[in-house]
């Protein structure tokens, strides 16, 4: 394998020129740069990363912790993530903690030892990682991760995504509206909620929390559950819904399977709205209205932010909001 010696020799330059050719760190004449590109490319010559990073410089390698999951939501972002570092020149490494706390901690020792250059969190599982174990990594924290304060956080604006979402259904006529959230635990589901709340208070409607509020794990099982209890609750009653604002996409779906299950049809006998805008809602039958995450721009944003958090490794801590969009498609009826 070619070293940085043989490609200064091949050039008839030193290997502090070919250095700065591949780094860009100063300053080289046109003709050293192309004699080094041309020595590069004849001995197919790649740097050695790993060495580069152990004197100290850049891996450029970020890492990204995910959580196992089926939603596409993730599968989603992770791609715009990846396409977003790509195009500022560095490597992703996912590492997926399925779920499991120990594995959390063991993927953020294996990036520090890798000496990746920052790493994005976007899983739950790392709430519970002592924080001193992300100490010398500068990081982001996406959609989900440890709350402490003093670290820089991404995340959509899920109030206003509630709000938009419980909005729209008020001003289609509906005054019964059911929320299936996801677990209260999180930043996100508690936002939703309080959007609902804010639209229905706004409105004037006297919110029916106990019949109308049910939780669910942003799974299709768990809007499957939770609609299950909406419905056996209140289907027939008072205080029947005439509309359900499912907190994710998939939850929707589960409870669209509800729905049929009681011969309810969408949107005719009952609306329904998801959250995320995953690829899927636009298949679903009827075509699911629903609050579009900015997936793109949290991308951009969070690789931004980690590249700032890598050069300034001591500044304050930054939350960014980013805000969500309503996709109107065929799953609510005007009343
Ligand atoms: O983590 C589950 C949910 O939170 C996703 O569906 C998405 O809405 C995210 O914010």
């Amino acid at each position: 394998m070619a070293t940085i010696r043989d490609v200064a020799k091949l050039a008839g330059v030193s290997t502090t020129t070919v250095s700065h050719v591949l780094n860009q760190t100063r300053f080289v004449s046109e003709t050293a740069r192309l004699a080094v590109e041309q020595a590069v490319k004849q001995l197919n010559y790649v740097p050695n990363v790993v060495a580069r990073s152990l004197k100290g410089g850049s891996s450029r390698v970020l890492g990204m912790l995910v959580t196992d999951s089926n939603n596409p939501f993730y599968a989603d972002l992770i791609q715009w993530v990846d396409k977003v570092a790509y195009s500022h020149g560095y490597n992703l490494i996912l590492c997926n903690t399925q779920g499991n706390v120990e594995r959390a901690c063991d993927y953020i020792e294996m990036l520090t030892q890798r000496r990746v250059d920052g790493v994005l969190v976007m899983s739950a599982d790392a709430r519970q990682v002592p924080l001193s174990a992300f100490a010398k990594l500068p990081m982001v924290m996406m959609d989900a991760g440890p709350s402490a304060v003093g670290f820089d956080r991404i995340l959509d604006d899920s109030e206003l995504g509630g709000y938009l979402a419980t909005k729209y259904l008020l001003d289609r006529g509906h005054r019964q509206i059911g929320i299936l959230t996801g677990p209260l635990a999180k930043y996100n589901s508690q936002h939703r909620l309080a959007g609902y709340h804010r639209a229905l208070a706004e409105a004037g409607v006297t919110a029916n929390d106990k019949a109308w509020v049910h939780s669910g794990n942003f799974s299709y099982e768990g809007g499957f559950e939770a609609m299950q209890s909406l419905l056996a609750q209140t289907h027939g009653s008072n205080e029947a819904v005439t509309a359900v604002f499912a907190n994710n996409d998939l939850m929707a779906m589960g409870a669209a399977r509800v729905a049929a299950d009681y011969g309810l049809r969408i949107p005719q006998d009952l609306s329904l709205m998801g959250y995320d805008d995953i690829p899927g809602a636009q298949y679903f039958n009827p075509p699911l209205t629903t609050i579009a995450q900015p997936m793109q721009a949290l991308a951009e944003q969070a690789i931004a932010m980690l590249l700032a958090r890598m050069a300034k490794p001591d500044c304050d801590g930054q939350r960014l909001l980013l805000p969500p969009s309503l996709v109107e498609r065929d799953s609510v009826r005007q009343l």
